[in-house]
């Protein structure tokens, strides 16, 4: 991995889930940091956090002064990012925003290195990471779709509750220890009870019967994809795993594509690969990988396969995504 010279950093959102495991994937890939600025409120009494080699205190929102900053991340929802990441470009910091605030902006590109890294020019200041089951899913149609137009995809994917963060889990565990317990499990961070469940409700609820999450995987995915007409039918469940997410996902394509030539293509390309052996969530959790795996033919349509495909959401979901971002940036 490119060792990069050293920089000053900030995480905005630096304890949640997905703001320590960029700290972690920085430290992986050699990302020299000779400063690190931790944002987030301390309302859970949280004062540092530990990375890098050293100790951290952490910063309030209101007190940063991005100046002085390299590169910061975003990954403290939405709003933060509405009323932060302005000022910080307008000091000269060059921002990854995980949240959802700027993905759909026209003027804000939206990266999957693997696919589209040519979108950050030399003078991006801002570059949005997608929301982590439309990476999974593009890494996986990239490859087919450079072989083989696509005509249409039809997708139902398995989210781990760690995409919905750090209380999320916290309330997984709790449920089930309620459940142990013989007592009502509390239901305040999902929708639903997501101990022994599934839930088909992520985000809110649109006029037309999808939701918020399911718009976002076809409109980020066609944007990253470049193709703003690819026909995508989504349903997102939230599932009772912690870590990584998977989608079955059914392409029709335009022309007739093997089994055995989608491997090939999988195979041969950047951050994906096939397994024989069915990956699970388990599998990808850890890994930078998108694995795909059960490719078969659609006996119901002649184009058409179908397959199953794992990514970890909050590595190349979100952070190792973000990493490679900044990357590109440096
Ligand atoms: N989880 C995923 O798989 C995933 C994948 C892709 C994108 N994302 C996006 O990444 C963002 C973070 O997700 P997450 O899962 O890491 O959530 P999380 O575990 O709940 O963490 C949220 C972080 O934001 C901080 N925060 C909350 N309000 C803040 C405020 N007003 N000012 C500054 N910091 C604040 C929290 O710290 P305090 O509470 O201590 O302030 C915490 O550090 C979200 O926008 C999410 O949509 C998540």
């Amino acid at each position: 991995m490119p060792a990069t010279q050293s920089k000053t950093i900030a995480i905005v959102g630096a304890t949640g889930v997905v703001g320590r495991t960029i700290e972690t994937v920085l430290e992986e890939r050699g990302f020299a940091v000779d400063n690190y600025v931790p944002v987030a409120t301390g309302r859970r009494g949280q004062k540092e956090t530990t990375a890098f080699g050293k100790t951290w205190t952490l910063t309030a929102p209101d007190d940063v002064d991005f100046s002085g900053i390299d590169v910061a991340f975003f990954s403290a929802g939405a709003s933060v990012s509405e009323m932060l990441v302005p000022k910080a470009v307008d000091r000269g910091c060059r921002v990854v925003d995980n949240t959802t605030a700027f993905r759909m902006d026209r003027n804000v590109p939206l990266v999957v290195p693997e696919i589209n890294a040519t979108r950050v020019g030399g003078d991006a200041m801002l570059v949005a990471c997608p929301n982590c089951t439309a990476i999974v899913l593009v890494m996986s149609l990239a490859p087919l779709l450079a072989a083989v137009p696509v005509e249409r995809v039809v997708m139902t994917s398995f989210q781990s509750v760690s995409g919905a963060g750090r209380e999320a889990l916290c309330e997984l565990d709790e449920q089930i220890e309620a459940d142990a317990g013989d007592k009502a499990p509390q239901v305040e961070v999902l929708p639903r009870q997501i101990a022994f469940n599934c839930v088909p409700v992520i985000g809110d609820a649109l006029e037309s019967g999808y939701t918020k999450e399911e718009e976002k995987i076809v409109e980020e995915s066609q944007k990253i994809l470049d193709e703003p007409e690819l026909k995508i039918v989504p349903t997102a469940v939230r599932v009772p795993t912690r870590v990584g997410h998977a989608i079955a996902v059914n392409v029709e394509l335009k022309e007739p594509l093997a089994p055995g030539r989608a491997i090939e293509l999988w195979k041969s390309a950047p951050g994906v690969t096939y397994s024989d052996e069915v990956p699970t969530p388990l599998d990808a959790a850890g890994s930078d990988m998108v694995i795909a795996g059960r490719v078969r033919r659609d006996p119901t349509r002649p184009n058409a396969i179908t397959y199953w495909v794992v990514g970890d959401n909050l590595r190349k979901g979100a952070a190792t995504n973000s990493v490679q971002i900044a990357e590109l940036f440096l």
